[in-house]
């Protein structure tokens, strides 16, 4: 992989067509171990969020031994990259197929589980197997309440008093038992850990059976831009947020037992920027050649304001407009059809024209594993840059802004 020291370094240097992601392994790897060195328990990378050979082996050298995992895809991925990692599989709903694979081909020991019908398919493959229920841990995992980016509730998770019933099930069968849950990704709420600790106390309270484990999951926000024309939301930094989780724990009694976080986005976001260029200016529209179908699908859906970087193409001699004003363009994205418009607009100079590049960062989590081969178009040129996109000069634009001005 080429290395340059910054992305307008690199998009002036190779003039690319199609996006181009801009890696930034130490990055990754400073991100990784804050989150573990401050998080008191372990620390699964959850794999969805970033799956590539690229980022699995970077965070095994970061010192990552465990991963949260969700398919055969995923198993394999880990495996190849890191043969010793430990994964866990923390997909409440699952195959039967797959959780056979997990069990025989992949010695996965943790699983989770919402529902009794998922018991059953998992009993069954133990007995098919002839694993003894006790090298097992079965997680429960408890629905949620509270404001994210995605609520993962309304998908996943038992109601309390469901958990205790499910809880009991499975020791009754002879499983280590533990309890989980997910507040959403990229939390909008800091309350929101509280109140599913909270919840997790009243359920091991109710079902009163040995704890193995709490899991706590994901949602730990990374840090995006924010749109200057809209109040900017109350949210605590990260720092905060995981000293009020470590205060939340002790205090809701979870200290004494094995904890697990499956962090995602907060780990990885900062450790990828994107060059896309624009292939054509018409009027207030850029046509940019990237969209909701490759790179943008999870800022588009999310609502989540990303940070950009204007890259003038130093080709262009005449130029239209102020380059201090900053203005809102719609932006269609590559593929020939007439979904792939961004429901938000980008902010950039009024100067931006056919040909010039922008920078979005912050773009590592949800955007390669999210991209389809819709009409051909498959993003997959990297580079490595050295410096931090926020170390830059500062980012003029912005990407995915909740309103259009025009
Ligand atoms: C089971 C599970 N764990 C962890 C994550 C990662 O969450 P986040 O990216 O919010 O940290 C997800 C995301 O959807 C998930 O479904």
């Amino acid at each position: 992989m080429k290395v340059y020291e910054n992305a307008t370094e690199a998009a002036l240097s190779m003039r690319p067509d199609v996006p181009v992601y801009c890696y930034r392994p130490n990055v990754l790897k400073a991100d990784a171990r804050a989150f573990m060195d401050a998080f008191p328990g372990e620390t699964a990378y959850a794999v969805k969020t970033n799956g590539e050979p690229m980022v699995l082996k970077s965070l095994s050298e970061a010192g990552v031994t465990l991963f949260d995992v969700a398919s055969p895809g995923e198993f394999a991925a880990v495996r190849s990259v890191a043969p010793k990692a430990e994964m866990i599989y923390m997909h409440p709903v699952k195959a039967q197929s797959d959780i056979r694979l997990a069990l025989e081909t992949y010695a996965i020991r943790v699983l989770s589980l919402d529902h009794e019908d998922e018991v059953a398919k998992i009993l069954r493959i133990v007995r098919a197997l002839d694993l003894d229920p006790g090298t097992i841990t079965l997680f429960i995992r408890l629905q949620t309440k509270g404001h994210a980016a995605y609520e993962l509730s309304k998908k996943f998770g038992a109601a309390p008093a469901h958990a205790v019933e499910l809880l009991q099930r499975c020791h009754r069968i002879g499983f280590k038992v533990g309890l989980c849950f997910h507040v959403g990704s990229q939390i909008e709420d800091p309350e929101t850990y509280e109140r599913a600790l909270a919840s997790a106390d009243w359920v091991r309270n109710r079902a009163d059976v040995p704890l193995a484990g709490l899991d706590v999951g994901g949602g730990f926000p990374a840090s995006y831009g924010h749109d200057p024309r809209r109040k900017k939301p109350v949210m605590p930094g990260s720092d905060e947020i995981m000293a009020s989780l470590r205060r939340d724990i002790a205090e809701w009694g979870f200290s004494d037992m094995p904890l697990v976080a499956e962090p995602g986005r907060v780990v990885v976001a900062r450790a990828f920027s994107l060059i896309v260029r624009v292939l054509l200016r018409k009027g207030r529209r850029l046509y940019i050649n990237d969209g909701i179908w490759a790179s943008l699908s999870d800022s588009w859906t999310g609502k989540i304001t990303l940070p950009a970087r204007f890259i003038p193409d130093p080709a262009r001699t005449q130029r239209n407009g102020d380059p201090k004003t900053i203005g809102s363009f719609k932006v269609c994205g590559a593929t020939c059809d007439s979904v792939d418009i961004l429901s938000r607009p980008f902010w950039l100079p009024e100067t931006v024209d056919t040909g010039d590049w922008i920078e979005i960062g912050h773009i590592g989590a949800y955007s390669l594993s999210l991209r389809t081969r819709f009409n051909g178009f498959y993003p997959d040129t990297f580079v490595e840059v050295t410096t931090p996109f926020d170390d830059g000069t500062a980012a003029d634009g912005y990407a995915s802004l909740e309103t259009m001005a025009d």
